[in-house]
């Protein structure tokens, strides 16, 4: 077995021995179901796990991550977990964490070709050029790299609430909130961007359901 692999595996050892010793029952009650009361939709990079860095075990927290955390609305993964997160383990928060630094968003910003991933790298390309009034106004490149980052997990937000299936469940009575944040590589704090919504009012009245 090559050195890093077992290295996982001895670390997995640790890690229960160490839970257990915290608390004995805990993979027998996980056993039996999860009820997490999030779900996190992040950025794939491996420096933003999202329950180390919100200090929380298993079950908390149901996870879908991609390059720069984005919310298509074709993607088929994307919503099959949206939709199993809502309608059926009734989650009462969505999380988008983006994280400045990110490389999906800082590619967006420039114009080299990753190939095949230019054609996800896009939506981030089409956040852009819709604020680039605001973002063309920042004179740094790093402010306006950290800016993107912001106004791309906003448009993800947005995005959610563009769902025909969340904007029923909010007629329906669901309370559901949805959250935009960033996380901080360089302290490891996150960023509330206080764009927190729980209803479609604010969309444009073309993206709205009746
Ligand atoms: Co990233």
């Amino acid at each position: 077995m090559p050195q890093e692999i077992k290295k996982l595996i001895d670390g997995n050892n640790e890690w229960v021995e160490s839970v257990k010793k915290t608390d004995p029952h805990f993979f027998d009650d996980l056993e039996k179901g999860q009820t997490p009361d999030f779900l996190w939709i992040g950025c794939s990079d491996s420096r933003v796990p999202a329950t180390q860095l919100t200090n929380t075990m298993p079950g908390s927290i149901f996870v879908h991550r991609n390059i720069a955390n984005l919310v298509v609305h074709t993607d088929i993964n994307l919503l099959s977990v949206v939709y199993y997160a809502v309608k059926a383990l009734k989650v009462k928060h969505i999380i988008v964490c983006g994280h400045y630094g990110c490389g999906g968003v800082q590619a967006a910003m420039g114009n080299d070709s990753f190939d095949i991933i230019d054609n996800w790298v896009r939506n981030i390309k089409d956040v852009y050029n819709t604020h680039k009034a605001e973002l063309g106004a920042i004179s740094s490149e790093s402010d306006r790299f950290n800016r993107l980052v912001e106004l791309n997990v906003e448009e993800q937000v947005n995005n959610l609430s563009k769902i025909s299936f969340i904007q029923e469940e909010w007629k329906g009575g669901n309370k559901l909130q949805i959250h935009g944040w960033v996380y901080k590589l360089n302290d490891g704090k996150i960023k509330d961007l206080n764009v927190s919504v729980d209803n479609p009012e604010n969309l444009d009245a073309v993206y709205k359901f009746n």
